[in-house]
Parts: C-alpha cells; sequence; structure tokens
C-alpha cells in the first residue's frame, strides 16, 4: 500500500477501505508517513469528506494507536460525558457525584484548562492536596468503592489524535466534522467508556456557531458511538454566554457546591440535571429522562450529592470540610466591581472575551507552563435578558494581582451588548440520539 495512492483516491472523492485508514494512522504514529503526506489528506478530506463508515474506521484506527483504558474490572455500565468546551462550564463537579449517588459508575479521565476555557482538574486542584495522578488500581478501587475517580489523561491515550490535530491546526483543517467527531470519540473511547453523553455547545462561546453545525456535529459523533458499540446521545446548548455565574477555578467550584446544596444558578442547575438524566438512562439506572430527573432531584434535596462530591475530594487527598464550608477555599484579596456605561438590556455576553478576561486576572493559561491563581476570576452579576441600569454591577473582577485589572475590566465591558429589550437564550436546544434528532 502506498499513502500516494490513499492521498489521490481521497482527491478524487472516493471512499477509504478500512485497511486503508489503518495502514496511514499507524504509518503516522510510527513516524513512517511525513508530515506533508498527511497534510495533503487531511486537506483532501477537508474537501471531500468521509462517510459515516470511514468516521469510524478512522476513529476506531486512533483509539487503537495507543493505549486503550481496561474498565472492565468496575462494576456496571461506565458512562462518560463530555463537553465540547465552553467559559464557565462546572457541569462535572455536579453532574458526577449525583450520577455516582444514582449508582452509576463515574471513571473520569479530564483535561487542565489551556487559553480562555477552564480545566476540570485545575478546578479540583482548588482543594489543597488533591491528587490527580493516583495509580489505576487506586482510581478503580475508588470507583468501585465510592463511585466515582477522576484522573489525568494518560500520555499514551490515542497518540495519533495528537499528532493528527496539532498537524490539523496548523494546516487549516481542523474543522471537517468527521475529523473533530472522530479526534473527539477517539479519546472517549480510549478512556474506557462504554456509552457516553456528549454536551454539544452552540453558539458565540462556543467551537461551532450555528445550531445547524452543531447538531451535525452531535449527529457526527452518535453515528460513531452506533458503529462503534457504545451507546452515545448527544445534547446541544446555549454557550452565546457563559454558563452560571462564576468563572475562574475557586470560584466555579464554590458555585458548583451551590447546586449541590440545591441552589446556584438556574441554567447550571437544569443543564446538569439534563445531562445526569441522560447519564442515568444510558447506565440503565433510570427507564426515562422523566424517572431519571426525579431519582436525581432527590439526590440533591436530600444532600446525597454534596456528600459524594466530599466523599470523593476526601479519596483523592482533599479535606471534605471545604465542601461543607467553601470559605476554606482560596479566596482573592479584593473584589472590584465592573460598571455599566449605559442603561438596558443585556443582550449578548461574549463568552470568549469573558473567559480571556479571567484569564489576564490569572485564572486561565497563557501556555501549558503558565501557573494558575486558583482564587481569581470573575463572578457576572448580570445575564442575557436582565435589566441594568448605568453605574450599576455588570460583574465583580475576583483579584490578586491587580496589574491586569484595566485591561480585564475592558475586556468584559466589550463582551457585554446592552440593547433596549432582549429575552434570556434557550439553553437546551435538543438531543441527538442514535435513531432521532429532537429540536426543542
Ligand atoms: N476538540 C478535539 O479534541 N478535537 C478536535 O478536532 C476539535 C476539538
Ligand atoms: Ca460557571
Amino acid at each position: 500500500m502506498r499513502m500516494y495512492d490513499i492521498i489521490m483516491k481521497k482527491r478524487n472523492g472516493g471512499d477509504l477501505t478500512k485497511e486503508e485508514i489503518n495502514f496511514f494512522i499507524e504509518g503516522y504514529t510510527k513516524g513512517e508517513i511525513p508530515d506533508y503526506q498527511v497534510s495533503a489528506l487531511m486537506m483532501a478530506i477537508y474537501f471531500k469528506k468521509m462517510n459515516t463508515r470511514e468516521t469510524a474506521e478512522l476513529t476506531q484506527a486512533m483509539v487503537e494507536s495507543g493505549e486503550i483504558m481496561d474498565l472492565r474490572s468496575i462494576h456496571g455500565i461506565k458512562v462518560d460525558k463530555h463537553s465540547t468546551g465552553g467559559v464557565g462550564d462546572t457541569t462535572t463537579l455536579i453532574v458526577g457525584p449525583i450520577v455516582a449517588a444514582a449508582g452509576v459508575p463515574v471513571a473520569k479521565m479530564s483535561g487542565r484548562g489551556l487559553g480562555h476555557t477552564g480545566g476540570t482538574i485545575d478546578k479540583l486542584e482548588s482543594f489543597a492536596g488533591f491528587q490527580v495522578d493516583i495509580p489505576i488500581e487506586k482510581f478503580i478501587g475508588n470507583v468501585n468503592e465510592i463511585g466515582i475517580a477522576l484522573a489525568g489523561q494518560t500520555a499514551n491515550l490515542a497518540p495519533a489524535d495528537k499528532k493528527l490535530y496539532a498537524l490539523r491546526d496548523v494546516t487549516a483543517t481542523v474543522d471537517n466534522l468527521s475529523l473533530i467527531a472522530g479526534s473527539i470519540m477517539s479519546k472517549k473511547i480510549a478512556s474506557g467508556a462504554d456509552a457516553i453523553v456528549l454536551d454539544v455547545k452552540t453558539g458565540s462561546g462556543a467551537f461551532m456557531k450555528t445550531e445547524d453545525d452543531s447538531f451535525a456535529l452531535a449527529r457526527a459523533m452518535v453515528d460513531i458511538g452506533t458503529h462503534t458499540k457504545r451507546n452515545t446521545i448527544a445534547v446541544v446548548t446555549d454557550m452565546d454566554q457563559p454558563l452560571g455565574y462564576a468563572i475562574g477555578n475557586a470560584l466555579e467550584v464554590k458555585e458548583a457546591i451551590d447546586v449541590l446544596n440545591g441552589k446556584g444558578p438556574e441554567d447550571l442547575r437544569e443543564l446538569c440535571l439534563t445531562l445526569a438524566s441522560q447519564m442515568l438512562v444510558l447506565g440503565e439506572k433510570a427507564e426515562t429522562d422523566a424517572d431519571a430527573r426525579v431519582i436525581l432531584e432527590e439526590i440533591i434535596e436530600s444532600g446525597k450529592g454534596l456528600q459524594k462530591f466530599a466523599d470523593f475530594v476526601e479519596a483523592q487527598g482533599g479535606d471534605p470540610e471545604w465542601v461543607k464550608n467553601p470559605n476554606l477555599l482560596p479566596t482573592a484579596k479584593t473584589e472590584i466591581p465592573v460598571l455599566a456605561r449605559q442603561s438596558g438590556v443585556v443582550e449578548s455576553i461574549e463568552a470568549e472575551s469573558v473567559g480571556i478576561a479571567a484569564l489576564l486576572l490569572g485564572a486561565g493559561r497563557e501556555t501549558k507552563a503558565s501557573e494558575i491563581d486558583l482564587a481569581v476570576g470573575i463572578l457576572l452579576k448580570k445575564k442575557i435578558g436582565d435589566p441594568v441600569e448605568a453605574g450599576e454591577a455588570l460583574a465583580v473582577l475576583h483579584v490578586n494581582d491587580e496589574a491586569k485589572v484595566e485591561e480585564a475590566t475592558a475586556r468584559l465591558l466589550k463582551a457585554y451588548g446592552i440593547a433596549e429589550s432582549a429575552d434570556a437564550p434557550k439553553l437546551i436546544k435538543g438531543i441527538v440520539r442514535s435513531n432521532e434528532t429532537i429540536k426543542l
């Protein structure tokens, strides 16, 4: 087999066979096929696309390019959740414990934040002593004992995807549905998931800006799940503004604890209940979404979800007392309000700019090596649809180092669009299952 022939076949609009896909993924992972040939193939795929079968076979080849987590010794159906990325998205910290409390094992691999998006691992490190580098035996043991464990991604998970993603990033070939869907799903499958619930974001702060593109990505990922025998459901949700009010590590942990206490922002609670309900259905702990919701609401009201979160924090080296008393979490020295310049109704909040403002304050990493300040960030006071008077606070900056306050304030003011009237956006846009697409 020759790489040249594979490139030409795709360039001319042909469908690649499983053998051809395995050949280039294996060869590229081993360093036997050069970047320039794979770049040409990526561009051919970008223009000529891949069908559902090719996409699933590409995904499976990337899964098999490295280590596959063996979680068979965990009892029950392992249901993973993945969000396509957002700002202030704290759902894992809430969904994990409530799903675990309902009896679905949560064995989660997570990442750190880079750029304007946050990472679950960074947020959890707000608990002094929290360990993410735990041995696999302890990871599995914790899931079997308390129902939940979280670890950083191992280096050798889907290495073909790592190489391809880096190459696509510099060759203008990232935004092809098959390539994005395969990239995301390969990491979930290699992490050992039996079933997957996807939160596909849509809007100004998301990877996919339009609803049509977001539903198409959701469909591509669900189809991969069907082909690889992983029951997969995708929920398409709004990212036209940050989720909840908190952006920043410890601030988001406190917000998650609020939700586990039966309080917290309505949008964050609603999204968590929606995603967790799907996980209960896939994990066979509830027949329908509605049954699942009843179970999950009881778990929150009774405090079982909060207790599960405390057990989880303790099992990985944090102090569970901090869950009961979140004031013990890192807190910034100063709070500086950002005041509205004009009166009206909030019409838009550019999530990416809010994320960058939080990054400027030290809540995120500019490069992989940057240190982050867990205490700092932003608490929004106004969301889309809220009336505001000139001079009223739109948001409050939580600050330790005042050097970048001016720049962060300017960013935040620019992020807010104020109009005469506006309505809050619908949070849940629809749901995609193997056999149906429901637009709400
Ligand atoms: N996220 C991924 O992991 N891969 C992509 O290709 C795009 C977004
Ligand atoms: Ca938030």
